[in-house]
């Protein structure tokens, strides 16, 4: 049945209306008389300026709607919001011409600071494989002070999408695949972004996307599709925008995908009575790009007519770039087909947000040249940068002790270093996807960051032996001459910039060109190869990984990267990141995620295949599982003791255990507390994250760990989708990864 039939849309606003989700924040008590009376003087012409949001033409993402004349526009109040407007010098310009309409009601700037601003944090999937939520919110931070100089008020991030399909390229963008860990993640963003909160003039408003379930596109493919079960969105999708609302996010972005049927932006469910009803969301939702539009390509709406009234009643606030708002809803509201109050409360969640802003006492206050130099200048943010980046780098492989390098022992074996591989000098691929590119942007590449700390005894030769993704093999020899004339070989390869984010999904996730043909070519040489391997997503590398002594799974680690990668390579920094995501052996086995569902055949290990849940041309088990990854030191856990083996819904069980640092190096370990729930009236995950510390230990030093366990833990969405902790045995792993699980017991709840 459509929408446009009069006895649904009264269906729906009654709808709406009921689902308590309009706004009912307060401002101050000043701020409110003056919001209140601001509504009073708007028409309804201005108030869907509003609600309208354009583009600067600076970097789209999607198609640019030409026609008409932005700035007359602007000075008309017929805009509420610009994107990718950056800079103190061209916000002001635009602000300037907002402050030439009738009302002067002060634009919002908007751009996609994802992983940094003017210093260039690494990919927050790389982010995230530190595992330190400190350092996160760290980046955010910085970001935010960044951005915030340079005239911008809110920053299309967190991206929060839980993603479990490597192929999507829109993995480097979120926090992979655990919902525990994302959901930490989102809040730390979030807090990080918004600073002291809204109204200091260096945060700036957070905007968590893609409201929901966008990581879930059929196939990894983007944009595409969506189905899947309330249980399954409210249990592993969900979490991490639930905390961001809990964080004080200040706005939301819906999502391109449909899900079960119907289209994100014009999605009732999702917007009115999750996000705002049960969540009493007080902010704003934009859409995504021209998102309201492409309901008519989903085949939902049949006009932008229709694309408007959907939009405005599943509650989404702000249109980018489809115009349908400016368009439509006029004539929407003088045919009574969207209450006024509809418009009304979508205004003032947008209005209120600037006011929080401060941007109606001074809407030049994130204008100011010498904050922007200044902050754009600071030495520490490249500092954050490099320890986040060192701390975002995952070894998979050290075979012989192969790393770290030794260039600085007098009694050194290695002499020269051939530095091979088409990433090797590259700056740009460093910065990663929804870097914000700055024309005088210091980027610092492997071999620089490695140049820089070699002493005048060690010799750095450098070839690239192919480019990133053709077939030219020419440059092999010249590699294969220096590897010859090496004592070891560092091989940089991967994935260029623009192979993973928003547009990049591939079918194939392995190295691309004649990149694992150069490795073998190197391997020829005899010499020993650390792989620095860099991607914005899982890859698939088989060859690479059962051949290569050393590996670094190093992503895109931004402006600092080759600082950081050589703090690895030489021992100036041990690494401690861990996997974020499962890494597929094919891609076959996409969809992997090691939170699965026990089944009724499970296979016990890769030979256990016949009859089974299993493939019979390959094992289920990934090539690298999540939470993986290893240290120059080694760690033993022992002394596992729960304070009881039972506890009842109001109690906690106290666990405590040791870790022993048991090697010769100093170096950091991320604990992992994962449970399993044996039997539940839906059929639970065979092992969930539900807890995790991060822990510095000196050679030889034991340290005590604490967890606490409570109901909270053991609880899950049951078949009538309450939330609850269920009576009954309770397995607790405690591990370094999610497959090298150290110690467990069992407990029950009474
Ligand atoms: C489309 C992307 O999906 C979204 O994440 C981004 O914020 C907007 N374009 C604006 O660039």
């Amino acid at each position: 049945m459509r929408l446009l039939n009069v006895k649904n849309i009264i269906l729906g606003v009654i709808f709406i209306f009921s689902c308590n989700s309009l706004i009912h924040a307060q401002l101050s008590e000043k701020d409110q008389v003056r919001l209140d009376e601001l509504m009073g003087k708007m028409t309804l012409e201005e108030k869907i300026g509003q609600l309208n949001q354009y583009t600067g033409d600076y970097e789209a993402t999607g198609p640019i709607r030409k026609g008409g004349d932005k700035v007359e526009e602007i000075k008309n109040g017929k805009v509420g919001s610009m994107l990718n407007i950056k800079g103190v010098e061209n916000t002001r310009i635009l602000q300037e011409f907002a402050m030439q309409s009738r009302l002067k009601i002060p634009l919002l700037f908007g751009l996609d600071v994802v992983h940094g601003y003017y210093t260039t944090f690494p990919i927050p999937l790389a982010e995230a494989a530190s595992w330190d939520i400190e350092a996160i919110e760290k980046s955010a931070r910085i970001a935010a002070t960044e951005a915030s100089s340079g005239g911008v008020h809110w920053t299309f991030a967190p991206m929060v999408d839980i993603a479990r399909d490597p192929r999507w390229g829109r993995v480097m963008e979120g926090a992979g695949e655990d919902t525990w860990l994302g959901a930490k993640i989102a809040g730390a963003r979030v807090r990080g972004f918004q600073g002291d909160g809204l109204g200091s003039t260096d945060a700036v408003m957070a905007c968590v996307k893609h409201f929901a379930a966008y990581g879930a596109a059929v196939g990894g493919r983007d944009y595409n599709s969506v189905d899947m079960s309330e249980r399954m969105l409210r249990e592993t999708y969900l979490p991490p925008f639930k905390a961001s609302v809990d964080a004080g996010a200040a706005t939301f972005m819906n999502s391109f995908n449909d899900l079960n049927g119907i289209p994100a932006t014009g999605n009732v469910f999702l917007q009115r009575e999750i996000l705002k009803g049960e969540w009493d969301f007080q902010g704003f939702v934009v859409s995504d790009w021209g998102s309201m539009g492409e309901m008519i390509a989903h085949g939902y709406c049949k006009d932008e007519k229709e694309a408007a009234l959907r939009s405005i009643i599943a509650g989404s606030d702000m249109d980018m770039e489809s115009r349908v708002y400016t368009h439509e809803l006029e004539k929407l509201v003088n045919e009574g087909l969207v209450p006024m109050a509809l418009i009304d409360d979508a205004v003032k969640r947008i209005l209120t947000k600037k006011f929080e802003m401060g941007l109606f006492d001074d809407p030049f206050r994130f204008c100011n040249p010498e904050r922007e130099k200044a902050a754009l200048n600071d030495p520490s943010n490249r500092e954050a940068a490099r320890d986040i980046a060192r701390k975002s780098i995952v070894m998979l492989k050290n075979n012989n002790q192969t790393l770290p390098i030794d260039i600085k022992s007098k009694d050194k074996k290695v002499k020269t270093i051939a530095l091979i591989g088409p990433l090797a000098q590259s700056e740009n691929d460093m910065l990663g996807f929804w870097s914000i590119s700055w024309p005088d942007g210091d980027i610092v590449s492997l071999e620089e960051g490695l140049r820089s700390r070699l002493p005048e005894d060690v010799k750095l030769l450098v070839a690239k032996g192919c480019e990133i993704n053709t077939d030219s093999k020419t440059g092999f020899d010249e590699a294969i001459e220096i590897a010859r004339k090496a004592d070891i070989v560092i091989l940089s390869i991967g994935e260029a910039l623009d192979m993973s984010g928003e547009a990049k999904s591939k079918g194939h996730i392995r190295l691309p060109g004649v990149q694992e043909e150069l490795a073998q070519a190197i391997q020829g040489t005899g010499k020993p190869v650390v792989v620095i391997m860099n991607a914005g997503r899982p890859l698939v590398f088989n060859w690479v990984a059962d051949n290569m002594p050393a590996i670094l799974y190093t992503w895109w680690l931004g402006s600092e990267a080759g600082n950081a990668m050589a703090d690895v390579i030489f021992g100036d920094y041990n690494p401690s990141g861990k996997l974020p995501m499962t890494f597929p052996r094919d891609e076959g086995q996409i969809p992997l995620y090691y939170n699965y569902f026990s089944t009724g055949r499970p296979s016990f290990g890769d030979h256990d295949l016949l009859y089974k849940s299993a493939y019979i041309d390959m094992p289920n088990s990934p090539k690298f599982p999540f939470g993986y990854g290893l240290s120059y030191t080694t760690f033993e856990y022992s002394d596992l003791v729960l304070s009881s083996k039972s506890m009842s819904s109001k109690d906690k069980i106290h666990v405590t255990l040791n870790l022993k640092n048991t090697g010769k190096t100093a170096g950091e370990e991320v604990v992992q507390l994962y449970l399993k729930d044996r039997f539940g009236s839906v059929i639970r995950p065979v092992k969930e994250l539900k807890d995790f510390r991060k822990l510095m230990l000196q050679p030889g030093e034991t340290k005590s760990i604490i967890f606490d366990i409570d109901a909270e833990m053991l609880s899950f969405y049951n078949n009538d989708l309450q939330w609850v902790a269920e009576e009954g045995e309770f397995e607790l792993m405690i591990g370094s990864s999610s497959a090298d699980i150290r110690l467990k017991e069992s407990f029950e709840l009474k």
